[in-house]
Parts: C-alpha cells; structure tokens; sequence
C-alpha cells in the first residue's frame, strides 16, 4: 500500500487545511471564500491554543487528506471533529487509515494537555458529509473499530487504555434563550469553524427562508464579533426562526420548510 507523508498542521502549513475541502471551481466563489476564511480563523485560534489540532496526508506536495480534533481535558479525551479525503481519485488507498493511525500513536504518548498521561480515547460524533459514493465517516469509523457510545447510532469512541469506556459528561446545554428582540425574525449565527461548508449551509438556509417568508426580517450574528450575542442566547449555534431554533438541516428540503413554517406561525 502507498504511504502517504503524515504531517502536523502548524503555521507552516496551515493554508494546505484551510484549502483542501474546497473544490477548486469553488475557491473563488464569494461564499466559499468567506467559508475558508472563517475555517482560517478557526485554524489560527486552534493552533494558538492547543499546539496541534489537525493531521493532513501528503504525496508530495499536494494534501489529500485530513483529520482535526481537540483534546478535551476534563475528560482526558481527544474529540475528532471529522476526516476528509475530498477527492474520488484518492479514495480507498489507506490515506484515512494513514491519518488515524498517526493520530492513534500520538495520543498514545504523554501530553501536557493531560497532565503528562496519555488520552483515554478517542471520541466522535460523526454527521452526514460524504459525497455521493463516498463511505461514510460513521462506518470507516466503524471498521477501525469504534464503539456507539449509547444510543446514539453516531457518537462513537475508540479506547486507547485498556477496557477504557466513554462515559459522555452531561455539559451544560446549548439550548437557546429566547429574547423579545428575536421574535418574527430570523436569526443566523456564524463565525470560527473547523468547516468551509458551514457557512454555505447557512446561505442555503438563508436562501430557503427567504423563498418560504419573502421580506422576513434576517439578522446575521458573526460569534467572533459579537459573543455577548451569541452568550445571552445559551451559545446557540445554527438558526433561529421567530425564537425557536430549527433542528432539521437545510438539505433535507421537506423536514426543514415544515419546521420553519411552523415556527412561524
Ligand atoms: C471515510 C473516508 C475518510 C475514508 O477515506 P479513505 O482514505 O478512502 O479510507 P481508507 O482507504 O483508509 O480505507 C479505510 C477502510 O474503509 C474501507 N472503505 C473506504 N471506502 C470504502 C467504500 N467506498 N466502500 C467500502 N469500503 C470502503 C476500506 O476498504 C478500508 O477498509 P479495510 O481496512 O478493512 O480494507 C472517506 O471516504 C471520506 O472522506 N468520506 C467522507 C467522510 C465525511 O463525511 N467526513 C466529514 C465531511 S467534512
């Protein structure tokens, strides 16, 4: 099997992370570049903060590949946000195997982050990302064998010390608060994220809105800009329609304009 170079992100090459999600006839467009802006910021802030966060998988030059995470702490964990291999052509040469198990022996050794141990595990939460005939991060995940942490089909975790079981810690809620200012409005939060999409995907949901309610009253709240904002609504994320926040995502057409429909009534 070809080996691929497994390299840590650092200042060096952090640009190749901000980058590589994005197809390069989307590198333009305005929307994917304030999305690989709000990744860059994101990047920059995990970098400062923890040291390492992310892995990319190279041939030469060129990354192909990506995993990125966070350590947690409290609960002596690493918390993988997502793995990428955006191209078909790269798929299925062992570029994510290569990424995780460089992660795996990292995080077998001591970090600072956990009073000079190693991490008990890894732990997950994966989400509907792949491209039409791309394996899911759920079953990959699975075949390098991941464990459902309860009842939840996508929240997994992989041991890294012996009969280590993930407890999750109940964290304080991100449920919205509502406020009076919110009501007949819609509200989206955007800012910092570990995603180039995430931004798309509200456009989209923008988009969507405005094809349900035409002239509905849209405010954007920017969480780097304005925290206090973002605070005094529980640290919502997302989208929120005349004060009830929207669970259903944007793509799934139907179960998103029956719940914002109702939110508006
Ligand atoms: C899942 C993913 C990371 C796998 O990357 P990859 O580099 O192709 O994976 P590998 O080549 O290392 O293969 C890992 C295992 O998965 C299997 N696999 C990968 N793609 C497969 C496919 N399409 N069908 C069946 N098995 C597949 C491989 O056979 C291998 O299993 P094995 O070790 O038992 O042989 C990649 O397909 C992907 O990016 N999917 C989207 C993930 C996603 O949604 N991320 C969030 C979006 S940002």
């Amino acid at each position: 099997m070809e080996k691929f170079r497994i390299r840590d992100v650092t200042k060096e090459n952090i640009e190749d992370l901000c980058q590589i999600c994005t197809p390069s006839e989307k590198k333009d467009h305005p929307i994917f570049i304030t999305g690989m802006g709000e990744k860059r910021k994101w990047a920059t802030k995990m970098l400062q903060e923890w040291g390492t966060f992310a892995k990319l998988a190279y041939r030469g030059t060129t990354a192909l590949g990506l995993i990125q995470y966070k350590p947690v702490p409290q609960e002596r964990i690493i918390y993988i946000y997502c793995i990428f291999v955006p191209e078909k052509d790269q798929w299925q040469k062992g570029i994510a195997t290569q990424l995780l198990s460089s992660l795996i022996a990292d995080m077998k050794k001591p970090k600072l982050w956990f009073d000079n141990k190693p991490a008990l595990g890894l732990v997950t939460r994966t989400f509907p990302g792949a491209k039409s005939g791309q394996f899911s991060a759920r079953l990959f995940f699975i075949r390098m064998g991941f464990k459902q942490v309860g009842e939840d089909p996508d929240f997994l975790f992989y041991p890294l010390e012996e009969g280590f079981i993930y407890q999750p810690v109940k964290k304080k809620g991100t449920e919205y608060i509502p406020q009076e200012e919110d009501k007949d409005k819609v509200l989206l939060f955007h800012g910092p994220s570990y995603c180039p999409f995430s931004y798309f995907f509200l456009k989209k949901t923008e988009q969507t809105i405005k094809e349900i309610a035409p002239g509905i009253s849209i405010r954007w709240i920017d969480k780097s800009k304005e925290p206090q904002e973002i605070r005094k609504r529980g640290n919502i994320e997302g989208c929120v329609v005349n004060t009830k926040p929207i669970k259903s995502f944007v793509l799934d057409q139907e179960d998103f304009q029956k719940e914002v429909t109702e939110a508006l009534k």
